[in-house]
């Protein structure tokens, strides 16, 4: 198979590379030792939301070096269109009772804050003991204050449609292993 013949499409379309393999791993090391202090003792419950974030959700659990459970949801967000909708809903709920269990939402990017704010909502409603948000990234909108505010951030990103390390545009790019910016023709 020709594997170059496979890529280069995909990465003609990403306009510059924000954060390589190696940027990520060390974020993913920061963050994980953030964790670990403050989750050491309390054997927390990682919820990874689907899909975006099922990429750092796998390299962030293992930087964790405590105990801790999983599970995963799913939120209905952009679809297709690169414009958040606002529109939210629950397609895939948790399999655990959270009720006194300290909980960490870990999620892929942060834009207007929408769809975690709604989340976190219907969760704190179930009566866990803490709810904080890890985000592997926040977007910098101009003159926009996300509706939540994370604990934990692997880093800013510029008001632009990123792709990559989980991030898809159209369920496309979700494999390449560094995040970039998607060329704007592409979704024009
Ligand atoms: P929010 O509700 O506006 O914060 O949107 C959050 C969700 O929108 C994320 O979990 C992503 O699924 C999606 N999203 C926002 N910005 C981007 C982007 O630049 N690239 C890919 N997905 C994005």
């Amino acid at each position: 198979m020709d594997h170059e013949g496979a890529l280069t499409p995909r990465q003609e379309d990403i306009e510059r590379i924000l954060l390589s393999k190696a940027d990520i791993a060390s974020i993913v090391c920061r963050m994980g030792e953030e964790l670990t202090k403050d989750y050491r003792d309390s054997n927390p419950l990682f919820i990874a939301i689907l899909r975006g974030a099922v990429v750092f959700f796998a390299d962030i659990i293992r930087a964790v070096q405590c105990p801790l459970q999983i599970d995963f949801m799913a939120v209905s967000s952009y679809g297709s269109a690169a414009k958040s909708s606002g529109v939210v809903r629950i397609l895939k709920d948790l399999n655990t009772p959270i009720e006194g269990r300290d909980i960490v939402i870990v999620e892929d990017i942060l834009d207007t804050g929408i769809t975690l704010n709604y989340l976190i909502k219907n969760l704190e409603s179930r009566g866990p003991r803490s709810i904080e948000i890890a985000a592997f990234l926040v977007k910098d909108v101009p003159g926009q204050r996300s509706a939540v505010l994370p604990r934990y951030v692997g880093a800013h990103v510029p008001d632009a449609f990123v792709v990559g390390y989980g991030l898809d545009y159209d369920e496309r790019y979700r494999n390449l292993p560094y995040l970039g910016v998607l060329k704007p023709e592409v979704y024009s």
